[in-house]
């Protein structure tokens, strides 16, 4: 038996020991009456009766076991050409400030608290913050516009939001105050107060009685220390794209949370106290909570908060100079990151300015990495490049080349084997198992492993039926694939209107939501199609009501533009189409598949259901219109 097959069997014959020892890695204030609570099956607590605090593991305990001094955080910011430290001792301390700065605002534990800021490192201080006064944070994109926002503090009805005055995309300054004033305007519930960071580049205007500066609340804040909480209590809720425009709040919990992303950095990433772990992602996303932040933190690395992109801050070789210039071990980010960087340098020659030799290994998440990526990267890195699957709802990875324990072959195009404690199998339409090889829907056989989600916020029989119905004692991903022979998965596509813009979960029935409500507009589908940089972005079919004049182009603006206000620039809704119909089956189901195989250029048969063929031919004129299948 191989090391990976021999820790990989223990995790599922024997769940219990096998994270009660993981749990040793972690400090707790009291431990635990049981490792795995099945009680109220099929909905399962990690570590129940065992009390912990978040902020203590990640920040405490290494100020008082010799990290102290050691660097906890490097903000590295190209957009404003700055770079700055902070030892653990320093984070430590401002951390504690800022729970003081919360809980004189009156949060205490179990209280809400919106966090929507650029990549500062006033973010990263925010959420350890909550996290010391076991108060609940939420995280919101910075690329999500006013509504989003507004939707997300009626669901999580935070008593603070911490925010500031502007975000910056490369040379752009995107005001983020105004953003989070109408989102306030907007949403039912109100908070009491905003703490906002007043940036240079923009100052935002103040609302009196509401908001307070970050600085001058600082100045005369008293440090606040760790609060206790249960092992099951919430350390956060993050937002993620359900198929429709109400977006599910994924609950992570702080006992199991702490174990399974300590346990990850040193099995999966296979990276060691002290050594420099960056993830090049954003603190809106699952990524940035728990590999930004968390994580590393909890291993006792230093971790990057970096507020750039990977071309044009300023150039392809961005990444490259962060690494040698920080001595960056590991690397995670997203496989269109790579794309990005290719497409501008494909012989990759600004590599050859830069030492990369603290440089161990490469990990990509967040859509599949096409094997064309992950051999150029290879190339030119020279290190392990891993594909890794994961969701917000796991909080860590579903399969993994697990660097810690052993390097498996690597199979391009697969994100490997489930890692330990997380048990995939392929289901085919009536529930039951399928052999090698044939597609199905990839599923979790429960319990899930600590660290992943317990619940959504406040809605145990969404979770329910979204999650857990379909496939009894099953956790359904929401992903197709296959297991091979090797025991090796295939992701190939998600079962629901989710798409994956660079990196991005998007939802399609969201954005048709949007569309719908154009005034003159009867009907509409958005579908994901293949795009060369981003992977996959929406595309948008109008059908218009009837005796409706008015010029298309004119419409086909509008409806961008109100996906930009309501969604926000991130879900790069740059393209639709006014048609005369959509393609259905008689039944009156949108035949969204053919649409994208036309889209992408694909062969496809003719369904034998569908209303009238003739669509077809229309689609396909409308979309060479707008430039699919690109040449
Ligand atoms: N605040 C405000 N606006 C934001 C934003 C933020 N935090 N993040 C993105 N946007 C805006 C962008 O400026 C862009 O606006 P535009 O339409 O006016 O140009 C839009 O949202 C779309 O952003 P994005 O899809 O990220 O495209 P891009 O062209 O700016 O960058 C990449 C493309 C590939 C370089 C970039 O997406 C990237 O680095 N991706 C890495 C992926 C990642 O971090 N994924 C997270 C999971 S690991
Ligand atoms: P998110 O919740 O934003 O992390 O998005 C999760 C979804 O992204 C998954 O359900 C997959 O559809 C997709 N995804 C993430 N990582 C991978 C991967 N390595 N391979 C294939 N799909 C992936």
């Amino acid at each position: 038996m191989s090391r990976f097959d021999e820790v990989y069997s223990k995790s599922l014959n024997d769940p219990q020991a096998f994270w009660a020892e993981a749990a040793e890695d972690v400090s707790w204030f009291q431990r635990w009456d049981k490792v795995l609570d099945d009680s109220d099956a099929p909905f399962y607590r990690w570590f129940t009766g065992a009390v912990c605090n978040t902020c203590y593991n990640a920040l405490d305990y290494h100020v008082e076991h010799g990290r102290a001094d050691q660097t906890a955080l490097i903000y590295d910011s190209p957009v404003t050409d700055t770079v700055k430290s902070f030892t653990y001792r320093e984070l430590l301390d401002l951390t504690a400030r800022f729970a003081g700065v919360l809980a004189a605002r009156g949060v205490a534990k179990g209280d809400r608290v919106v966090i929507y800021m650029p990549m500062i490192s006033e973010a990263v201080i925010a959420m350890l913050a909550c996290a010391r006064l076991g108060a609940v944070h939420s995280v919101v994109f910075g690329g999500f516009a006013a509504h989003e926002l507004a939707v997300r503090i009626d669901d999580a009805t935070p008593k603070v939001v911490v925010s500031a005055s502007c975000g910056i995309e490369v040379t752009r300054i995107i005001p983020y105050k105004p953003l989070l004033d109408k989102a306030i305007e907007l949403a039912g519930h109100k908070p009491d107060s905003c703490v906002i960071v007043q940036r240079p580049q923009e100052e935002a205007t103040m609302v009196g009685g509401r908001d307070v500066d970050w600085n001058e609340a600082m100045g005369s804040a008293e440090p606040h220390e760790c609060v206790p909480v249960a092992a099951t209590d919430p350390l956060y809720i993050l937002y993620t794209s359900g198929t429709t425009g109400q977006p599910k709040g994924v609950v992570r919990d702080n006992g199991g949370h702490i174990v399974a992303l300590k346990w990850s950095m040193k099995n999966i990433y296979n990276s060691r106290p002290g050594e420099v772990y960056w993830a090049a992602s954003d603190i809106g996303w699952v990524v940035g909570h728990s590999y930004i932040v968390y994580g590393p933190l909890f291993n006792g690395n230093t971790t990057i908060l970096y507020e750039g992109k990977p071309v044009g801050t300023p150039d392809p070789g961005a990444f490259w100079r962060v690494i040698s210039q920080h001595k960056v071990g590991t690397l995670f980010t997203a496989p269109t990151a790579f794309r990005a960087i290719k497409k501008e340098d494909p012989e990759g020659t600004h590599l050859e300015k830069y030492d990369l030799s603290s440089f161990k290994a490469l990990f990509l998440a967040g859509e599949r990495c096409d094997p064309d990526t992950l051999t150029w990267a290879e190339q030119i890195l020279g290190v392990p490049v891993i594909d890794h699957w994961w969701q917000t709802e796991t909080g860590w990875a579903i399969c993994a080349n697990c660097l810690g324990i052993e390097h498996l072959p690597v199979k391009k195009g697969s994100p490997t084997r489930p890692v330990p404690g997380m048990d995939v199998r392929v289901l085919g339409e009536d529930g039951s198992e399928l052999k090698a090889g044939e597609l199905g829907a990839l599923v979790i056989k429960l319990p899930l492993p600590p660290g992943t989600f317990p619940t959504l916020w406040r809605a145990k029989e969404r979770f329910f039926e979204a999650y857990l119905s379909r496939y009894p004692g099953c956790y359904q991903t929401f992903d197709a694939g296959v297991i091979d022979e090797d025991g090796y998965v295939h992701v190939m596509s998600r079962t629901d209107d989710i798409i994956n813009t660079a990196g991005h979960r998007l939802s399609t029935g969201a954005m048709e939501e949007v569309l719908a409500n154009h005034p003159d507009v009867a009907e509409c589908a958005v579908m994901g199609v293949s795009d060369s940089l981003k992977g996959q972005v929406p595309v948008g079919f109008c059908v218009l009501k009837a005796g409706v004049e008015k010029d298309h182009g004119e419409i086909v603006k509008e409806v961008i533009q109100m996906v930009r206000d309501e969604i926000g620039p991130v879900a790069s809704f740059k393209t639709a189409m006014v048609v005369d119909r959509l393609p259905k089956t008689r039944s009156g189901k949108i035949l969204r598949a053919v649409m994208r195989k036309i889209a992408d250029g694909k062969e496809y048969t003719v369904p034998p259901t569908i209303d009238d063929p003739a669509i077809l031919d229309e689609i396909e004129t409308a979309l060479k219109g707008v430039g699919y299948p690109p040449s």
